[in-house]
């Protein structure tokens, strides 16, 4: 008999398990025609709307939406990725799983050795001779032990002496460039793309080098801050640096402080603070949020005391409270960044202020009412209009204690301002996690679809309206960047310019989306381009959705569910694809 030395794919897992027993591990099912039934573990509900199919083995939620198979449970529920999520599986039941190393592994592997060549390098440079870096950090009153454990590091001046000694080491020119460590000149050779920096390695989870930040020394240089480009082992939006350090205390029950930048780590945790993070100059994602999520269910976020920061803190509260963190929120107002304020007062002032940081609902609300006179009686609606928009999103439970601290606050009945939240539209959903294209995150090139979408809008910025109703129609990475960008602009100044639009890339990126948008010509459409853009994405968003109801209706009916549910379910899809059939004759007619 041949023995059978390595375990089996994630293919083979999934047929050895029944998602009955795992899921009835930690939910309890009951049967319910020929599948099982519970209450939902992703959202909160009292009667049971989480289906479980044997015969398909899937899960299935009517409330949230919520699907997939045992492998997909096993992510969300313990949140972790794919590989993570097959690997307990096959822990709690005996089963060796292996992941065969495809080629994209491989390159994946290399490229990580690669980048831990490369900060052994800057390493050893920074802390072997005297040399500007580590004078320059040593000035800004960092300590050998911090700067050991981030592993900073140095780039001399050279033209070429990274680039020389990788190729030493066997790297390629082309992995040297997709790296972002070189770039070719005019005369086809190599240099070095980080010259005179310091460097700052940023560590993933799992301890591997993803990429590199590397602040200037020359106040003369630009840009002040050099990061790694996007590739295939650096995704901005999935990592936060410092969570390799910080996620020992994060996961000892202290909160996860997100802060910008990562002098601010740094700087933290030079004085004792040792659990913070900070998200890469970019505004928090989704996968972020994730990933703090596995340590913790506290965030404090701690931003700059600037626009930019109190914009960035705004956003921040509501995609972290997409994933069910709990945020309270705090600026430092004396020095203008936790680096500096720690360093003029200390560790313990530092937390104290983290420790009575409010919660994030009285942080909007306040944010709300500043510039607002709340001694005249339009001052006040306006206020409580802003109020009632921001009550309007919370649980029952929550937006009555809000209301009565207003109510005393604003010398206005209870009654008056619930009437006010009842009278607010719904707030627009969350925008992560909410697209229908499978998103790319590798993207670093613009789809054709966000450069049209894109131009369009730089051309016409009153349709910017139109698009906050549409989160997700843009795909690319980079386009959501761009997107963040004037959205941002907008939101201050009711318009924007192409070089808004630029904000916070980096030359390539930027390099990369000018031309994409240099190649559209939209010939004074703009905005007959902009709605055909649209309607095609609203079309494929119902499609899905008519596909996935299509599917519930299927499993609700073998499941025992009352009539209202069924009743329900078929209201939806036959609503959904009257929109269809309209959307599809707008878009014929346009042709
Ligand atoms: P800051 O300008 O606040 O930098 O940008 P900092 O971290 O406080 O650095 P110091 O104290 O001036 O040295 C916040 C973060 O935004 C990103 C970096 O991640 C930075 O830490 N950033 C900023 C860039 O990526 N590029 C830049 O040119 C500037
Ligand atoms: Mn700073």
């Amino acid at each position: 008999m041949a023995q059978r030395t390595s375990g089996v794919t994630a293919e083979e897992l999934k047929d050895q398990l029944n998602i009955v027993d795992v899921i009835n591990r930690v939910v309890p099912l009951k049967r319910a025609g020929s599948n099982y039934k519970g209450i939902c573990p992703f959202h909160n509900e009292k009667t049971p709307s989480f289906i479980v199919s044997e015969q398909k083995q899937i899960f299935t939620c009517f409330g949230c939406g919520a699907r997939g198979d045992v492998i997909e449970f096993t992510k969300k529920y313990y949140n972790l990725d794919f590989v993570e999520a097959c690997e307990k599986l096959g822990r709690e039941n005996g089963i060796e799983v292996e992941f065969r190393k495809g080629t994209e592994n491989k390159k994946r592997d290399r490229y990580l050795s690669l980048n831990r060549t490369a900060a052994r390098y800057f390493c050893k440079t920074f802390f072997e001779a005297k040399n500007p870096g580590y004078t320059y950090m040593r000035n800004r009153g960092m300590d050998d032990a911090t700067l050991t454990r981030f592993g900073v590091g140095y780039a001399d001046p050279e033209w070429d002496s990274l680039t020389k000694y990788m190729k030493s080491k066997g790297a390629s020119d082309e992995e040297l460039i997709e790296l972002g460590l070189s770039s070719r000149a005019r005369d086809g050779r190599l240099y070095d793309k980080f010259r005179n920096r310091v460097m700052f390695p940023i560590i993933n989870t799992s301890g591997s080098v993803i990429g590199f930040g590397g602040r200037k020394i020359d106040e003369k240089d630009e840009p002040k801050y050099l990061n790694s480009p996007e590739n295939p082992v650096f995704l901005k939006k999935n990592n936060l640096y410092g969570l390799n350090t910080a996620k020992q205390e994060v996961g000892d029950g202290k909160p996860a402080v997100i802060v910008e930048g990562y002098m601010d780590v740094m700087g933290l945790y030079r004085y004792g603070v040792k659990n913070a993070v900070a998200s890469l100059g970019t505004a928090l994602t989704e996968n972020q949020a994730r990933l703090i999520r596995r340590y913790t269910r506290e965030v404090v976020l701690c931003y700059d005391a600037d626009n930019a920061g109190i914009n960035a803190a705004l956003r921040g509260i509501d995609v972290l409270g997409a994933q069910d963190l709990k945020v309270r929120v705090f600026h430092v107002e004396d020095g203008k960044d936790p680096d500096e304020f720690v360093k003029i007062h200390g560790r313990d002032a530092f937390l104290e202020l983290a420790r009575k940081a409010p919660p994030a609902t009285q942080y909007k609300l306040e944010n709300a009412a500043k510039g607002m006179d709340l001694d005249t009686e339009e001052g006040k609606l306006e206020y409580l209009r802003r109020a009632a928009a921001i009550l309007k999103a919370l649980s029952p439970v929550e937006r009555d204690i809000y209301v009565k601290s207003l109510s005393e606050k604003l010398k206005v009945s209870e009654r008056a301002i619930n009437e006010e939240v009842e009278i607010t539209k719904d707030p627009a959903p969350p925008r992560p996690g909410n697209s229908v294209y499978a998103e790319d995150d590798e993207a670093t090139e613009l789809t054709s679809s966000d450069a049209y979408i894109i131009k369009a809008l730089l051309t016409d910025p009153s349709l910017t309206e139109k698009l906050f109703e549409e989160p997700g129609v843009i795909t690319s990475g980079l386009g959501k960047r761009i997107e963040d960008n004037l959205f941002r602009t907008y939101g201050l100044r009711g318009t924007y310019e192409e070089k808004d639009a630029y904000q916070g890339l980096d030359p390539e990126e930027r390099q990369k989306a000018s031309e994409a948008l240099d190649q559209v010509a939209l010939n004074g459409k703009e905005e007959e381009v902009f709605l055909e853009n649209l309607t095609r994405y609203r079309l494929k968003k119902l499609r899905r959705k008519q596909g996935i109801i299509i599917n519930n209706i299927d499993i609700a009916e073998n499941s025992e569910v009352d009539q209202s549910t069924m009743e329900g379910l078929t209201m939806e899809l036959i609503e959904v694809e009257n929109m269809i059939k309209e959307l599809e004759e707008r878009d014929n007619g346009r042709k």
